[in-house]
């Protein structure tokens, strides 16, 4: 038997006066016909009797259904459109007698809906309306229900189809409603323990609304907080909003922003989810004149949080799509960088030359959305002849075998993206690339990029049927890879082959920190197998304490724990709990999704570590900030020369929160207190290419001057992870030093695979990082600055290395080479006491 059939539930408001109705009732009759003391006696007894029999049957009932099953509390969020309402200025203010009174009528009609479906009324609590919009009267609301858990999908799939069930309202009801949209409400909204507030807010013609997350910017968001903002504009406009500022938590999970082009948060009218860190185009446009915003925090870090503006502006038909004409253009998706807005669809037509065909690549492709399958393309997408394209990748091309093209994108009403930016080009049929390789795609590549081991067509066909030079480790596949990347830990060859025979122990064997080797299948078994730990070290298990080695994290107490760099990962592993002890460093408040040379200018405050040492007012070293006092360097930029007393602390002046070097105003100025050189540091090795230096003055840390996070000795940088190098350094080798900070991703290199690389000039102190093919490095002027690599769980940086030497810059097969920093904890403790 379903219990929630027969009895009557925990509590519901409604159910409460239908219990209460429905007792006396039965037994009022009785009271009616019996007359006389003795006859009030019987019945007044018979009245009780009856009321504490009703009393256990319902509390067996009670207690029969709590055993049985637990409700889940599920809100569905939902809009309907009042066909033959008008907007009344009221309908904006909740407290009005309009907005009260049609706000009744929609939760009668809502109650009349859900009562006609017995799995609805029977779990239905209550509606609440929350706002109107025009159009005619566009009602936004919430419907709670509580329901068991086997009735969950049931639930759902009828209130997907409300809109059947409504026209089951008959002509009694006196609203008439179309449009209805449904959707549960996220369940992460859905909790009766955030702190919860809502904003309503009009915009004005040609003023900007600033939203800005509790405390920003001078304080981080506070946890298990739910901030809504309900956005209007007037009739005939449409709502842009432009992120000035944004940085949560990396992972959505905890703490996200979400935007929905409705006034209540209905999921298939999401524009998107963001989290983590932005600075570059982050912009929406709602469809109507609605938008919400909702912030959701949870307990766990707490990040500065958002600024945004939004503004009204006139609803113009996206145009897009076209005829494109000649040998050349470019075109892109609406609004292209800013995301492109929903429900859009363009054609393009690109015509060119008759007897040329055409090509067209997409330099910028991403039209990402949860629940869309790549090979699918069912959401948003391009369509070019019969294939569908969506997700997000580099290398797009697609090619015509006529002189006529047709492009088309569509987008649906929830999710967008930032969309495309493509350029055509006409080609000769007989020679697609003159001078240059022709890929299987019709992509033209430079001829020494055949067969180098990266798949620059997009389609591998460069790397199809080469001769592997000596240079190169042959993959089984067929391919070559440059010798470069084997054993660093990452499968470049797609069949693993370069990172077969790396290490000491058999392919079914697990390689501990120790270089022990045991079973794979001792991996995450619980026990100690490699005795250093590390075979349970990435298990998502809570850390055990394991004998104290090199290669094992040691915390204040002494004890040693075995998981993988625990310091400040957000996860206490210590039983003392120092490993998230002072990690107040290493967080990045400024950062773009996204000379040092091959690289690009940083954005205001993104390396809020980074020092420039200058000398008589020219930039001469880098150096990152590691306490108030202190920072650190490179001991080469403190070797003095002829001409300057390079190790005396007088020659030094530091900048801090310094952009661009034309600013220096902005920046903040210390002199030097002292400048210690790491004493074993050899001028012909580079061998402990390390210096410290303090500051005359404490600095005041605000969002771009701040502290990066150093690695204890046993932190672990495995090859293959891909780190940022920034400085003021030439872009160029030979060339000038940059004006505006440069950053440049690179990855950490093999040890072994460098060493060969740099003829065998490396110590156990120097490590690798670099770009194999070339063109991306640090370069003169870098010398000092920070390798910066980011801990992703705690989205903490630690500086990784310090920039300190290479052979020229940016050359192919000549990774830049940078002070190991975790080898010198030790003696940055003594010396400074951080
Ligand atoms: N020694 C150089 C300096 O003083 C930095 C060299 C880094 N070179 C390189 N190719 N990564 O600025």
């Amino acid at each position: 038997m379903d219990a929630m059939d027969t009895g009557p539930r925990y509590t519901p408001d409604h159910e409460l006066e239908m219990a209460v109705q429905f007792l006396p009732a039965s037994d009022s009759k009785k009271l009616e016909k019996r007359k006389g003391l003795g006859k009030l006696t019987i019945v007044l007894s018979a009245v009780a009797f009856a009321f504490i029999l009703s009393l256990i049957i319902g509390l067996l009932l009670w207690h029969y259904h709590l055993r049985g099953e637990a409700n889940i509390k599920k809100i569905y969020a939902g809009s309907m459109r009042l066909t033959n309402q008008a907007f009344v200025n009221g309908y904006e203010n909740p407290n009005s007698t309009e907005f009260k009174d049609l706000a009744s009528q929609v939760v009668s009609q809502l109650n009349e809906i859900y009562y006609k479906e017995p799995k609805l009324r029977k779990n239905y609590i209550s509606s609440t309306v929350q706002a109107f919009s025009e159009g005619s009267v566009i009602a936004y609301y919430l419907s709670e229900f509580h329901v068991p858990e086997k009735d969950q999908v049931e639930v759902d799939r009828i209130i997907s189809s409300i809109d059947k069930l409504q026209g089951r309202t008959g002509s009694s009801s006196r609203l008439l409603i179309d449009a209805i949209n449904y959707s549960a409400l996220d369940s992460r909204m859905v909790s009766s323990t955030k702190q919860s507030t809502r904003y309503a807010q009009h915009l004005q013609p040609n003023v900007a609304s600033v939203i800005e997350s509790p405390g920003f910017p001078n304080y981080p968001y506070p946890s298990n907080t739910m901030v809504q903002w309900e956005l209007r504009a007037d009739p005939g406009y449409i709502i842009k909003l432009e992120f000035e500022s944004f940085s949560l938590e990396e992972n959505c999970k905890n703490d996200f922003v979400k935007v929905y082009d409705s006034l209540v948060a209905i999921e298939s009218r999401v524009l998107n989810e963001i989290c983590g860190v932005f600075s570059d185009h982050l912009t929406f446009h709602s469809s109507g004149n609605v938008m919400l915003v909702t912030l959701v925090t949870n307990d766990v870090m707490n990040f500065p949080g958002f600024r945004a503006r939004a503004t009204q502006v006139p609803l113009s038909t996206t145009t897009c799509g076209g005829i494109l004409t000649g040998n050349s253009g470019t075109f892109t998706s609406p609004k292209y960088p800013d995301f492109y807005p929903q429900l859009t669809q363009c054609e393009w037509t690109i015509r060119v030359p008759q007897g040329k065909f055409v090509k067209v690549v997409f330099d910028k492709f991403r039209m990402v959305e949860p629940g869309q399958s790549n090979s699918v393309c069912q959401k948003d997408y391009v369509e070019i002849g019969t294939r569908k394209m969506c997700g997000t990748s580099s290398n797009l091309m697609e090619a015509s075998q006529s002189n006529e093209m047709t492009v088309k994108f569509i987008s649906d009403s929830s999710y967008v993206d930032r969309g495309f930016s493509a350029t055509y080009t006409a080609y000769e049929p007989s020679d697609p690339c003159p001078l240059m390789f022709l890929c299987a795609n019709k992509r033209c590549i430079k001829p020494v990029q055949k067969c180098d081991g990266w798949n620059d067509c997009g389609d591998s066909s460069d790397e199809k049927n080469c001769q592997c030079g000596a240079t190169q480790v042959s993959c089984k596949n067929g391919f070559c890879k440059p010798m470069f990347w084997k054993c660093d830990g990452i499968n470049d060859c797609g069949d693993n082959t370069d990172e077969e025979n790396c290490g000491v122990c058999k392919p079914d064997e697990f390689t501990c920190a120790n270089d022990h080797c045991v079973s794979m299948k001792m991996r995450c078994d619980g026990q100690n197998d490699c005795d250093d730990g590390s075979d349970e070290a990435t298990c998502g298990k809570e850390a055990i304490d394991v004998p104290c080695t090199d290669k094992t994290y040691k915390c204040k107490n002494n004890k040693c724990v075995n998981s993988l760099n625990p310091e400040c990962d957000g996860v206490k592993d210590c039983s003392d709990g120092s490993d998230e002890q002072n990690c107040d460093c290493g967080k990045q408040y400024t950062k773009s999704a996204g000379r040092i040379v091959g690289g690009q200018d940083a954005v205001d405050g993104e390396w809020p570590w980074q020092v420039s040492l200058q000398v008589r007012g020219s930039h001469v070293c880098g150096a990152s900030i590691i306490s108030d006092s202190w920072i650190v360097t490179a001991a080469h930029c403190v070797q003095d020369d002829t001409k300057t007393r390079y190790s005396q602390p007088q020659t030094w002046e530091a900048y801090f929160g310094l952009h661009t070097q034309k600013d220096k105003s902005k920046a903040e100025k210390r002199n030097l207190k002292q400048v210690i050189a790491h004493p074993s540091y050899n001028t012909y090795t580079f061998d402990y290419d390390m210096a410290l230096m303090e500051l005359d003055r404490p600095l005041t840390f605000g969002n771009k001057i701040r502290p990066i996070c150093l690695p204890s000795p046993s932190y672990s940088f495995p090859a293959g992870k891909s780190v940022w190098i920034t400085g003021w350094g030439a872009t160029k080798e030979g060339g000038f030093a940059a004006t505006v900070l440069q950053k440049a991703e690179v990855r950490l290199i093999n040890e072994t695979v460098c060493n060969n690389l740099m003829n065998g000039l490396l110590t156990s102190r120097m490590m690798c990082a670099g770009v194999l093919t070339g063109g991306v490095d640090a370069c003169q002027g870098d010398s000092g600055g920070p390798l910066n690599s980011l801990n992703a769980p705690g989205g903490h940086t630690f500086l990784a290395g310090v920039v300190s030497w290479g052979d020229g810059c940016a050359r192919r097969n000549k990774p830049g080479i940078y002070t190991t920093v975790s080898k010198f904890r030790g003696w940055i403790k003594e010396r400074t006491g951080v």
